[in-house]
């Protein structure tokens, strides 16, 4: 089995390597492809990944390139997680939105459209390329923001689904609250990428017990805490939010925050650095413990079974991806892309039936459904007004004065990344 990483220079990869490391028996990798242009990165995180290997006894072959076609080639799955314009443009994405008094951020509002419209030609032209050398290859993106990019990759035909570590994450914390392993730990999880509730916590399975009201009385505190959000809130909600939704709920608030400190893109340059460094060090064999302040923990494990239900029909039965929402949330159209669980094989995703959604939940993801739609028309045929319609139609925007603004910042910032600007 060949898999590729698209961004394997990725300060982020030796948690992947650890995972595919660890679960080595759901998912056994013969041979694993780092390609990135960036050739200083690629020798470092290629080093400490084939240490990695060494020291858990894997033994699958590593292969580093910058030639991206070389490292597709005769792939089974491609995994994407790569960043145009790196850190320097996410700082942008969360800068000038601020000006205007909007939340800037690199996947949710302006900041996210922009790094939207960055993105999906890139990955376009990747996704083309692996369908040429291998009709049968899948596609996992991870490649931010989710929800954008993988409707680009499902609406051009492609063999794709979208990941996010949310989902995880959240099962992870669950699991340990409530004394049980995180396989027992099955979240009712409704919305699209960055943008979920988990509306029930069932034990077992898809028909266990609902264990979020007792997780809600005997956790809530924690909960709340860890979201950045007033517990009261989450009472009367009776769902969790996903701490993406802070930007909804407290959008004031946050812009106040993140008006007053250095951008998370400089915190994630400076670890980086630090990360680079440690990894240049050959006698480190195991991912560094710096690397769980990222915002990815889990990913690994989320990509891993992934992949193995993917290709050969294994891994956790029912995984929370990104996929055409085909009837599913009945208040969205047939192809929009949703995040919710699925069932997972060889033939993809199938997502599970999902109960009513309260009215409260399903207005916000509607209207962030037509805004990603309108985002996606802008980046793939771009032009000013386009820019300015998807702008207009976030629940985040919204009045046309910002939208004008906002429109210009994003055009400036961004000309060197946009072919049509
Ligand atoms: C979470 C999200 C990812 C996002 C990441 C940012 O994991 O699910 O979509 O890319 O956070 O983490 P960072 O450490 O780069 O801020
Ligand atoms: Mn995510």
């Amino acid at each position: 089995m060949k898999l590729t990483v698209v961004g394997g220079g990725s300060t982020y990869t030796p948690e992947l390597i650890d995972g595919f490391a660890r679960l080595r028996d759901t998912l056994p990798v013969e041979e694993l492809v780092l390609v990135d242009p960036d050739a200083e990165r690629l020798e470092l995180v290629g080093g400490l990944a084939r240490r990695i290997f060494a020291k858990q006894g894997h033994g699958g072959r590593i292969v580093t390139t910058a030639d991206l076609d070389a490292g597709i080639d005769g792939a089974d799955a491609v995994l994407l997680q790569l960043r145009v314009g790196g850190q320097a443009a996410r700082r942008q994405d969360e800068t000038w939105p601020l000006e205007c008094g909007c939340v800037g951020q690199e996947t949710t509002g302006a900041g996210g459209l922009a790094k939207a419209l960055r993105t999906v030609p890139v990955v376009l032209d990747i996704a083309e390329r692996v369908r040429r050398s291998n009709p049968r290859a899948w596609i996992i993106d991870f490649t931010n923001p989710v929800g954008i990019v993988t409707r680009a990759l499902l609406h051009a035909g492609h063999r794709a689904v979208g990941l996010c570590n949310v989902a995880i994450g959240l099962q992870r914390k669950f699991a340990d609250r409530l004394g049980v392993t995180p396989q027992d730990v099955h979240l009712a999880h409704v919305g699209l990428n960055h943008l979920t509730w988990e509306t029930a916590v069932r034990l077992g399975g898809p028909e266990g017990e609902n264990v979020l009201p007792k997780l809600l009385a005997e956790h809530g505190d924690a909960i709340a805490d860890d979201l950045r959000l007033p517990r009261a809130l989450l009472d009367r909600l009776g769902v969790v939010p996903s701490y993406y939704l802070r930007y909804f709920y407290a959008h004031d608030e946050v812009v106040r925050e993140l008006r007053t400190k250095p951008s998370r893109a400089e915190e994630v340059a400076r670890m980086e650095r630090e990360l680079l460094a440690m990894y240049g060090d050959p006698t480190l064999d195991e991912k560094p413990a710096l690397l769980a302040e990222r915002g990815g923990a889990y990913y690994s494990e989320a990509a891993v079974d992934l992949a193995a239900a993917l290709l050969r029909g294994r891994g956790s039965p029912y995984q929370v991806v990104n996929t055409l929402n085909k009837g599913t949330l009945p208040f969205l159209a047939d192809d929009a892309v949703i995040e919710v669980q699925a069932a997972v094989g060889p033939a993809g995703p199938a997502p599970l039936p999902v109960p009513e959604v309260d009215p409260l939940y399903a207005g916000l993801i509607a209207n962030v459904t037509a805004y990603e739609e309108l985002a996606l028309e802008a980046a793939l045929r771009g032009g000013r007004d386009r820019v300015f319609r998807a702008l207009l139609a976030h629940p985040l925007i919204g009045e046309y004065e910002y939208a004008e603004t906002l429109t210009d910042r994003l055009i400036a910032h961004n000309r060197e990344h946009l072919a049509w600007a």
